[in-house]
């Protein structure tokens, strides 16, 4: 594995002494570069769709701090909107959809088939990144699962507890399965043009995983998570999965196995020890420190931060947080912590 990407070789199962290091959305508005760039845009979706701009901002932080990594930048709720779905962002509120509650609304979305008119120009961002990255930086794509972009597509709007996609499920199964299957769908071909590009790795972005709990977990969060990485993995051998069941807790305990991912991304609610002990004897592990440290920074981030690297040192691990930094989140906290992986 010599001379492979530091990332690639943790996803193979190499324990390193320096773990690789990248964060969940760190192309983001706690970064000036990117708010000047975003103005250039205009607004968050003409980012998403400027092809030149939206690799600008990718690149932003790997110019800024060398990570490991470069995430693309696009948005999980793109493939909504490719599916016919209308979306729009509300300024310091969030996500807008037009609703699927009924069998008339589902049947107004396009074939999974469709996508790539309207998704085009991400694939495009994914081309200039794979000729402009540094040779040591590794590609990441992603989408969201298909239950996180289910909560999405069923309320219009993010929620607290998922209820109106919970509510769809019990009272409409058919529907609500008829409608997973299609983000399934759509997403191992839009994930299969993202490799086609130029990704080196895909990462599955399940963030509400955490609410489905028991039979309804398997059958919703794990089982799509495994046909996505299995089909992915038969176009495409050999393409490194990271999958993200988001607050899982017990359920992050052979979700590897079960799906076929490489690596489990996760969040901050479990202890490291435990993780260690319970989720990296499957193999590479991804997290998974506080993203408040990015905010309150001082001798917490430092003790945190080697906690994390210590817990995971006997296994091949990649440090990140345990979701996404936030905007209030101080730039120079992100270098300290970065300090602290590289520098011990
Ligand atoms: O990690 C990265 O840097 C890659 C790009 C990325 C974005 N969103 C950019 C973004 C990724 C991987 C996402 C994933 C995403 N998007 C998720 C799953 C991960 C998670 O955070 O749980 C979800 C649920 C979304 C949907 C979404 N997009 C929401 C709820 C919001 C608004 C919340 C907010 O922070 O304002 C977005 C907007 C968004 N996506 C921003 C960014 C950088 C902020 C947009 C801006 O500039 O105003």
């Amino acid at each position: 594995m010599a001379g492979q990407k530091k990332l690639l070789r943790a996803l193979a199962g190499e324990k390193q002494d320096v773990p690789p290091i990248w964060m969940m959305r760190q192309a983001g508005r706690y970064l000036p570069e990117y708010r000047a760039t975003r103005a250039e845009a205009g607004d968050f979706l003409s980012l998403c769709y400027n092809s030149d701009l939206a690799a600008e901002v990718t690149l932003q932080p790997i110019r800024r701090y060398g990570f490991d990594a470069a995430i693309l930048f696009a948005d999980i709720l793109l493939i909504p909107q490719a599916l016919g779905a209308d979306l729009w962002f509300v300024t310091g509120e969030g996500p807008r959809l037009s609703t699927i509650t009924t069998e008339a609304d589902f049947a107004k979305l396009g074939p999974a088939s469709d996508i790539h008119e309207t998704l085009n120009p991400i694939y495009e961002t994914v081309r200039i990144l794979s000729r402009e990255l540094p040779s040591e930086t590794t590609l990441i794509g992603f989408a969201g699962a298909p239950w996180t972009v289910a909560t999405y597509m069923i309320a219009g709007r993010g929620t607290p507890d998922q209820g109106p996609a919970h509510a769809l499920r019990e009272e409409n199964t058919a529907l609500f399965e008829a409608l997973l299957a299609r983000i399934t769908e759509a997403t191992i071909d839009y994930l299969s043009k993202q490799i086609e590009a130029g990704a080196e790795v895909v990462k599955i972005f399940d963030s509400w995983a955490g609410s489905l709990k028991g039979a309804d977990f398997d059958k919703y969060a794990l089982e799509p998570c495994r046909q996505i990485t299995a089909a992915l993995k038969d176009r495409h051998p050999g393409i490194p999965v990271i999958g993200f069941p988001r607050e899982a807790g017990e359920k992050y305990v052979g979700f590897a196995k079960a799906t076929g991912v490489d690596c489990v991304a996760l969040d901050n609610s479990v202890d490291p020890e435990w993780a260690a002990a319970n989720v990296q004897l499957d193999g590479c592990v991804q997290g998974n420190l506080a993203s408040r440290h990015m905010v309150t920074g001082g001798q917490d981030l430092v003790d945190d931060t080697r906690r994390i690297v210590e817990a995971f040192k006997n296994g091949p691990h990649i440090f990140n947080l345990g979701h996404g930094i936030t905007p209030d989140a101080d730039p120079d906290n992100v270098q300290l912590m970065i300090d602290t992986v590289r520098g011990g």
